[in-house]
């Protein structure tokens, strides 16, 4: 799907307190459940906002991702060597702060139907211009906790790892620093 395409046939839509999704099939059970059953209760309580991208003329949901605050700070690292490093091609001497604000990517799935046709990377270009114009406060990152088989999907969108004592985890975390845009 061209972005056009997705631009004419999709709208990104935040979800409402209320709103119930009756429909989703990305083909993992967690990521269905959350969309079906706990994105409202974590909207209620303030934890987390869950956006859908609906087909315009069905109304199908075809993908959806929730965000919640974050930061990078020195716990993310096993050193501070390893902290110093991350801040230094980054941030100079009066910008070296304890942490820096970021933006998590708690959930990303998209339908299987649709899948592999660049939705998720238009998702990820949305959420960029969503946090860099107009933006209401700082942020200087993306963070996600990103599934091993997404992997490859987030590194072809200039993802990062931020360390590497969680190799042998089933999700690792991964970073994109939204100054690489400006
Ligand atoms: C991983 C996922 C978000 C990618 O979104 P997408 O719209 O399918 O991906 P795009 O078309 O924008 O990008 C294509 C790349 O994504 C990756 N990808 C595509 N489908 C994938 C799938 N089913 N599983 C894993 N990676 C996939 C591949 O690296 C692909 O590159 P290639 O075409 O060179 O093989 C989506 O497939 C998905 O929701 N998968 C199931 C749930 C999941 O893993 N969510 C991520 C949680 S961290």
């Amino acid at each position: 799907m061209t972005r056009e395409e997705f631009q004419a046939r999709c709208r990104v839509r935040r979800l409402n307190i209320g709103d119930s999704i009756e429909i989703f099939d990305c083909h993992d059970e967690d990521l269905n459940d959350f969309i079906l059953n706990e994105a409202s209760f974590y909207r209620n309580a303030l934890l987390s906002v869950t956006y859908v991208v609906e087909d315009k003329s069905s109304e199908e949901v075809l993908a959806y991702f929730s965000l919640s605050n974050d930061k990078i700070s020195i716990s993310d690292f096993e050193s501070k060597t390893e902290f110093n490093r991350f801040r230094k091609h980054r941030f100079v001497n009066e910008k070296r702060l304890r942490s820096y604000p970021a933006i998590k990517i708690g959930r990303l799935a998209i339908a299987k139907s649709v899948q592999h046709q660049s939705i998720g990377t238009y998702l990820l270009e949305f959420i960029e211009d969503y946090f860099i114009v107009d933006n209401k406060s700082g942020c200087r990152f993306v963070t996600v906790d990103a599934y091993v088989d997404a992997i490859p999907f987030y590194i072809k969108n200039g993802y990062q790892f931020l360390n590497n004592n969680d190799e042998d985890k089933h999700t690792r975390v991964m970073y994109f620093d939204f100054a690489s845009l400006l």
